[in-house]
């Protein structure tokens, strides 16, 4: 299998990063091809909310392109990563879709329902696989919450709370993430990777009510309750964090029988009864195995089991709500 990867900003260069070990881990699958619009992109070093990356890259191996329909005139690609600004995220998922190529694209799905409802439409009739870089599934963290919560080992979730907060927004390609007419801001850009997971652990909720910030960038902070028949459901996000302040993402969730948190600490139990306890977690990173889940997902002709693309619509349309439910000062109703 050959692959491209398109845009080749912050997260492009760390989809470059881990596809080394995605080949180790699925056999005879290669990179050939890097595309961005920017040939600067090829030759400068990214720093993002996840870290100073300042290692030289070796590009010499792959074919450069500036032009997407130039990249695939001249490939023979069975997929390709975007990792684009969010505004193009259907406009190119779907030109590439129709050529036949399975693409997964880097969240939030897109901007508008419309528009990502459009990338299912075009996925089906092309019969290609799409998937959307909601990695937080796949972060060793939150797949042992998802399990604690379906199993109930330590009983029913009575409350729960998510965070992630972030050194404000400075590497983006033309600053488009501080316009919130091309990202969503942080309610949709980087808040949306707790929402996925809500909605992944506990359906859609009935309605959201949230409030946000506006001091920097439209949205840069959002929060937000999320209506539950029987338990209390939170989450924030802020992208306005002075420059010093580490990208910290967070939980906290009492079962009926334990609370477990996660922190720059890592995992901890508490119990009802007894002492506080460490909870070991595999290390390994969400990025790769998202690509391996959608590698495999191509392989066998299915949709994946953790993270269809369907559910990726339905999380926009959930992170959606709650930008219109700060913007009017009401309860939007999802069901
Ligand atoms: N999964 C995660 O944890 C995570 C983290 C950060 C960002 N993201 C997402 O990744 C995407 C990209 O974010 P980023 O931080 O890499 O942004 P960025 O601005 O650093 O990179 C975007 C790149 O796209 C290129 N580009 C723009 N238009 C293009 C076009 N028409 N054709 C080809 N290249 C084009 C730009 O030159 C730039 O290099 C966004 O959707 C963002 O939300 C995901």
């Amino acid at each position: 299998m050959n692959f491209a990867i398109i845009g080749f900003g912050g997260l492009g260069k760390l989809h470059f990063r881990c596809a080394g070990e995605v080949a180790n881990r699925v056999k005879d699958v290669k990179l050939v091809a890097i595309c961005d619009i920017d040939e600067q992109a090829f030759h400068t070093q990214t720093s993002t909310n996840l870290g100073n990356v300042d290692d030289e890259l070796d590009l010499s191996e792959y074919h450069l392109y500036t032009c997407v329909d130039e990249l695939l005139k001249n490939e023979r690609l069975d997929f390709v990563i975007t990792a684009l600004p969010t505004y193009i995220h259907e406009e190119i998922a779907v030109k590439v879709m129709k050529h036949g190529i399975n693409v997964f694209s880097e969240k939030p799905m897109a901007l508008t329902l419309e528009q990502g409802e459009h990338m299912l439409q075009v996925a089906k009739e092309s019969q290609v696989k799409l998937m959307i870089g909601q990695c937080v599934r796949y972060f060793p963290e939150y797949a042992m919450l998802k399990n604690l919560i379906d199993s109930k080992k330590y009983g029913k979730v009575i409350r729960a709370d998510f965070i992630r907060i972030s050194p404000n927004i400075t590497w983006s390609w033309q600053d488009w993430m501080l316009d919130g007419a091309k990202s969503g801001g942080a309610a949709l850009d980087m808040h949306v990777h707790d929402v996925d997971f809500i909605q992944w652990a506990f359906g859609v909720p009935k309605a959201v009510t949230s409030v946000a910030t506006n001091h920097k960038t439209e949205h840069e902070s959002i929060s937000t309750v999320y209506h539950y028949d029987d338990m209390l459901v939170t989450g924030t996000g802020d992208w306005g964090m002075p420059g010093c302040f580490p990208f910290t993402p967070g939980f906290t969730v009492r079962f009926e029988k334990a609370t477990v948190v996660m922190s720059a600490a890592g995992v901890k139990l508490y119990p009802e009864e007894g002492e506080p306890s460490d909870i070991e977690v595999q290390v390994v990173s969400g990025y790769i195995e998202e690509i391996v889940d959608f590698i495999q997902c191509i392989r066998e002709d299915r949709e994946s089991k953790i993270n269809p693309p369907e559910a990726s619509c339905c999380t926009l349309k959930i992170a959606l709500a709650e930008k219109q439910s700060a913007d009017t000062n009401q309860t939007v109703y999802l069901s």
